[in-house]
């Protein structure tokens, strides 16, 4: 019997040795260990022995099983690790490789359009903020000093969701502005954010789409005023159209989350079927405005004798498509691959202000 077991001792610590992969070891284990194994079935054995030889024989068989499932074990060990190199190694990519294919596609101008605006704005020291396209009504409305009655919830045209079990409905969020409230919840003045992102509305035409993308901007801080939010737009507007200077006018107007408020006009002309912004004898409206309202830096637990400042918000489409010359809106939405081509970005030019925005 003792022979028995050295002789098998050995055969299963060649076998082992020979597994080549993780599966074959596992068919070992259960040829030896299993149920109907080979050291199992001497185990079960040791039922019809004889005191003395049990004595003799189970210490030994207890040794072998013990010394069979170690060498499993450590097998095991190994085998995962070659598998594991294995795979690091067919994994492997060479990051310092020129892309092959990127000729295939190219940056739609609206992503364009935001990582531009973003790009300007962090020169400005600005951050870029963002919030969830599902949003809550308060963040959406009640924080933005639009409660439950007031007329603007009707301008608004809202997509609402189902309420939930409290009766809370989320809309999808029908400006970027509710960004302006998570900033100022969770973080402390100074506060300089812009929130580029969708937006949505229930209206379609030439001029409308149901989703749409909004740049939302936001300073806070002790004494933060309109002079900085027209030199903030100025010298925004002038590096996104690429001009030396531009003129702004600020026309009176009225938003609940701003006092006062004002929409931003860009002078421009439209001579010759193309607009120049910079100079001529119209005026586009670009962005809404004005200095952030008491009732919403209470809103956002901010103490508004010790803090103010200014937002605005406008349409990335709109501003695409004056600056790059397109006369639809919906073809931003189309898919179509001949205008992709057309009016894309390549994939790997990122805009700079160093480098030239749009090239
Ligand atoms: N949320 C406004 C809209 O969608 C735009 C807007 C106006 C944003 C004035 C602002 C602001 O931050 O101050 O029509």
């Amino acid at each position: 019997m003792q022979e028995q077991i050295s002789s098998l001792k050995e055969d299963i610590a060649t076998r082992i040795t020979q597994a080549a992969s993780l599966t074959a070891l596992e068919d070992i284990r259960v040829s030896t260990l299993g149920k109907k194994g080979s050291v199992s079935q001497l185990m079960k054995s040791l039922g019809g022995m004889s005191p003395d030889e049990r004595k003799a024989i189970g210490p030994a068989l207890n040794t072998l099983k013990n010394e069979v499932a170690n060498e499993l074990a450590a097998r095991k060990e190994t085998l995962e690790d070659v598998e594991l190199n294995a795979r690091l190694t067919a994994e492997r990519i060479d990051v310092s490789l020129p892309v092959a294919d990127h000729a295939n596609g190219s940056v739609h101008p609206i992503s364009q359009v935001m990582d531009e605006i973003a790009e300007i704005f962090a020169s400005l020291g600005f951050d870029v903020a963002e919030g969830p396209d599902l949003e809550s009504d308060f963040h959406n409305f009640t924080a933005l000093n639009i409660p439950e009655e007031h007329p603007a919830r009707q301008d608004h045209d809202t997509f609402y969701l189902q309420p939930d079990a409290d009766g809370n409905r989320k809309v999808l969020r029908t400006h970027t502005s509710p960004v302006q409230i998570r900033t100022m919840i969770s973080k402390e003045p100074p506060i300089r954010i812009i929130a580029p992102g969708r937006t949505y509305r229930s209206d379609s035409d030439a001029t409308h789409t149901p989703m749409f993308h909004q740049v939302e901007g936001l300073v806070i801080d002790r004494d933060t005023h309109l002079g900085h939010l027209k030199g903030t737009l100025e010298a925004f507007l002038k590096a996104f159209f690429e001009v030396d200077a531009v003129t702004l006018r600020l026309r009176p107007s009225y938003f609940p989350f701003t006092e006062p408020s004002m929409e931003v006009d860009v002078q421009c002309s439209f001579e010759g079927g193309t607009v120049k912004i910079g100079d001529g004898n119209d005026w586009l409206e670009i962005f809404g405005s004005g200095m952030v309202n008491t009732k919403v830096l209470e809103a956002c637990d901010l103490d508004p004798t010790i803090y103010q400042g200014f937002a605005f918000g406008g349409g990335i489409d709109r501003l695409a498509m004056l600056k790059y010359g397109m006369s639809d809106l919906r073809a931003f939405f189309d898919a179509d691959l001949r205008w992709l081509r057309h009016y894309g970005f390549a994939a790997l030019d990122l805009p700079t202000l160093a480098g030239g925005l749009s090239r």
